[in-house]
């Protein structure tokens, strides 16, 4: 089988990359990715010579490019993870988020339908649900919870959604989209809050928490999100919406704690700082169709997974140095300098 993997020089989509090679080593595997300032090619150093990997620098949305790949390439399978994937970005500049993750999702569809695949699988995320107070944690986003997103990034990726779906009703498109909660592992850039509280605590920096820090967000470590989307390509109804998930809730401030803790740093380094504007109170997925239908259960337990992920970026300080040591630093300095 010939998978097309988009957004594989990501975080979730790089640690897909190394899952299909480990576990399928008849597959083929092109990874497309515009290397934007997320996509890292150092991260995929280890299958760079793979002969049955190859890389492709693409732009989804640049229509004349992904259809010439697709002549070339003729995946069975494209399993869309490129898109703009912070919140905060998308706070200060939207316009990005909208070409990417939803003309882009059009583009890519566009080639399925041109030149044929067997399942075309979006990869979606638990925001397109908006969030759920945090005074009734009997509550859960299911597959039915409506459509009702909070930020630039959740709207554009609920307008992909609704878009594969139309792809599927009216021209009969092979699909499939899973709806995960917050990952965390190997390879996830620094401005999301697990890595950065790990860099900023290993440099005795000031631990920026929005707002009480009481937020929950609902953590699944990476390759428990890659097994589930391998099993929904292979076994999933055609058309379906996956949850995925594993009933990992925590506040913010239990992570950012948990993390001082494991690396013997005082607490006085959390710094409580402007909310992010619109912020979501709290995600909590019900993972029990992909369980009840597929079989799917996560096999890391949170406390396993922080301390993987905290020894992993322990071990790969030039990864991430690397990324904060550029670019990165206006960034830090935009978001975080006056708040
Ligand atoms: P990431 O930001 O780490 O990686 C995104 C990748 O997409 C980068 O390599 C980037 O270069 C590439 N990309 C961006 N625009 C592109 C374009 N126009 N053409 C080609 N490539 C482009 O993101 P991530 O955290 O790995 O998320 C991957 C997917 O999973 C996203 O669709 C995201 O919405 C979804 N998701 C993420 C999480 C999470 O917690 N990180 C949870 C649920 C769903
Ligand atoms: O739920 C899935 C989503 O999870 C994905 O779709 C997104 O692509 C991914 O970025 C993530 O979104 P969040 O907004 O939940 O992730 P982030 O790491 O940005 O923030 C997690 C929580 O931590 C959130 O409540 C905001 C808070 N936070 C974040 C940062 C970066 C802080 O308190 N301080 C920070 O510096």
């Amino acid at each position: 089988m010939k998978w097309l993997v988009t957004g594989g020089a990501g975080f979730i989509g790089s640690n897909f990359v190394f899952y299909l090679m480990e576990k399928y080593p008849g597959d083929q595997v092109v990874c497309v990715d515009s290397l934007t300032y997320a996509g890292n090619l150092e991260t995929l150093e280890s299958v760079m010579e793979n002969p049955r990997f190859a890389f492709e620098k693409v732009d989804i949305a640049d229509r004349k490019a992904i259809y010439a790949l697709f002549e070339r390439e003729k995946p069975d399978v494209v399993v869309n993870f490129a898109a703009e994937t912070h919140v905060d970005r998308s706070v200060m500049d939207p316009g990005v988020f909208l070409r990417t993750n939803v003309l882009g999702t059009g583009v890519l569809m566009d080639a399925c339908r041109q030149y044929g695949i067997k399942r075309y699988h979006q990869v979606s995320t638990d925001e397109v649900y908006g969030d759920l107070p945090l005074d009734r944690p009997d509550l859960f986003f299911t597959e039915e919870t409506s459509i009702h997103t909070s930020s630039p990034y959740s709207a554009s990726k609920a307008s992909a959604d609704l878009l594969v779906q139309a792809y599927h009703r009216t021209f009969g498109l092979p699909v499939s989209i899973s709806r995960c909660s917050n990952n965390y592992g190997p390879y996830q850039f620094p401005e999301k809050l697990i890595p950065l509280m790990i860099a900023n605590a290993l440099s005795d920096k000031p631990l920026p928490v929005y707002g009480t820090g009481e937020n929950v967000r609902d953590w699944l470590y990476v390759t428990d999100h890659c097994a589930a989307i391998d099993l929904i390509v292979r076994k999933g109804e055609d058309g379906s919406v996956y949850n995925i998930g594993g009933h990992n809730e925590r506040t913010n401030l239990e992570v950012v704690k948990t993390i001082l803790r494991a690396l013997d740093k005082p607490e006085s380094l959390i710094h409580f700082v402007t909310d992010r504007p619109g912020h979501d109170r709290r995600y909590a997925i019900d993972p029990a169709k992909i369980h009840r239908e597929l079989g799917w259960l996560p096999t890391t337990a949170f406390d396993r997974g922080m301390e993987k992920t905290i020894r992993w970026y322990l071990d790969h300080r030039t990864w991430w140095e690397h990324i904060i040591s550029g670019d990165y630093q206006n960034y830090y300095e935009k978001m975080y300098g006056n708040r």
